[in-house]
This record gives C-alpha cells, structure tokens and sequence, in this order.
C-alpha cells in the first residue's frame, strides 16, 4: 500500500524554528489530538478543498476505499482553516496519521487577524496512489455513506468536516452540498 511516512519524514520545510505553523482543513479541523501552543483561523489562498483522495485506511479498506478531502489549485480560491502553532516533532505522528498519499508542503497563511505566516499542511497530489480524483456529487455521496473503516465511518468524516466548517463561518459549497445529498439518500 501506499506510504508517504518516509518521504515526509525527509522533508525539511521550517523544522529549523521552535514551533510551525499547521494549517489543518480536514480531519485536521474536527480531531486534532495533537498538542498546540495555538491556534487561529486561517485561510489559504489558489486551494480549494476536494473529496478526491482515497482513504484506505481511516476511512474506508483497500477493497473499499473511502473518500476525504485534499487540497487541489484553484487560483481564484481561497480554503478556510485553522492554523495550529505546534513544535516541529509533532509532525512525525502526523506524518504516519497522513500517510495514504499526503506530502506535507510549505505554504503561505493569511491569518484570521490578517498577519501572514509561513506554514506547513498535508496535500494529496493528483495522480498519488490514492487518488480517486473528480466524481459527480451523488457518487462521492453514495461512495461516502457506504464506506467505512479504522477510524469510522466515512459519512462521520463528512458530517464532522461540515459541522466544523460551519462553526468557522466557512462558506464551501462542495462540502455543504456532499452533505445535503448524503443526508437526502434513501435510508440515511
Ligand atoms: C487536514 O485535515 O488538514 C488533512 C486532510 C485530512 O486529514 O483530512
């Protein structure tokens, strides 16, 4: 199966300071358990969230893959987060929790009161072993109420990240309509 844990485990962005920047815009939002020194509101600009990687083992199987959010460019986007101010070696768990397809990459934050912060945040690339990519809302939907695995099931996740979007003031339509025609499927 695929594992990023050692490739991230060699990448160096900003592990030279006493603390990083995080940007959580996932899973990341809703369960942290990880300790933080802080943590603000922040947003990324050119991202947009997608339901496009696989998850083979949180929130789905190899045999029946679930699906969770990355981050894919969109120039004119802009994702709402959170920014967690943590030490640099509390990435290594965070490294093995990401491991299905994510490399963690050094961005630039604008933070809620406006500052700016370098940052590191986990990205599924196009094209990585877990990538499910682009899918029409009913199917991501259908895909999402089905799965499960490790860490739950995969319509948690959905509902979780939704919850946590609304809680932040976010405004993002892929995610408020996923929930919308999952909450609609006959039986849920
Ligand atoms: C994140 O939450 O920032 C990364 C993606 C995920 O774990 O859901």
């Amino acid at each position: 199966m695929l594992d990023t844990t050692l490739a991230n485990r060699q990448r160096n962005h900003l592990l030279d300071r006493d603390s990083v920047w995080l940007f959580g815009y996932g899973s990341i939002l809703y369960k942290t358990g990880f300790d933080c020194l802080e943590q603000r509101t922040a947003s990324l600009h050119g991202w947009v969230r997608r339901f496009w990687q696989g998850s083979h083992d949180h929130r789905g199987t190899p045999d029946a893959p679930g699906r969770v959010v990355t981050l894919v460019r969109e120039p004119a986007a802009r994702c709402l987060g959170l920014a967690f101010r943590i030490r640099p070696e509390t990435l290594a768990a965070l490294d093995v929790r990401e491991k299905n397809g994510y490399l963690r990459e050094a961005v630039a934050l604008e933070l809620g009161d406006g500052g700016r912060a370098d940052a590191v945040t986990y990205i599924a690339p196009p094209g990585n072993g877990a990538w499910l990519g682009p899918a029409s809302e009913p199917e991501i939907a259908r895909q999402i109420a089905t799965a499960t695995g490790p860490s739950g099931p995969n319509r948690d996740y959905l509902l979780d990240l939704a919850a946590s979007l609304r809680a932040l003031g976010a405004d993002d339509p892929h995610v408020f309509a996923l929930e919308r025609t999952l909450l609609a499927l006959p039986g849920r």
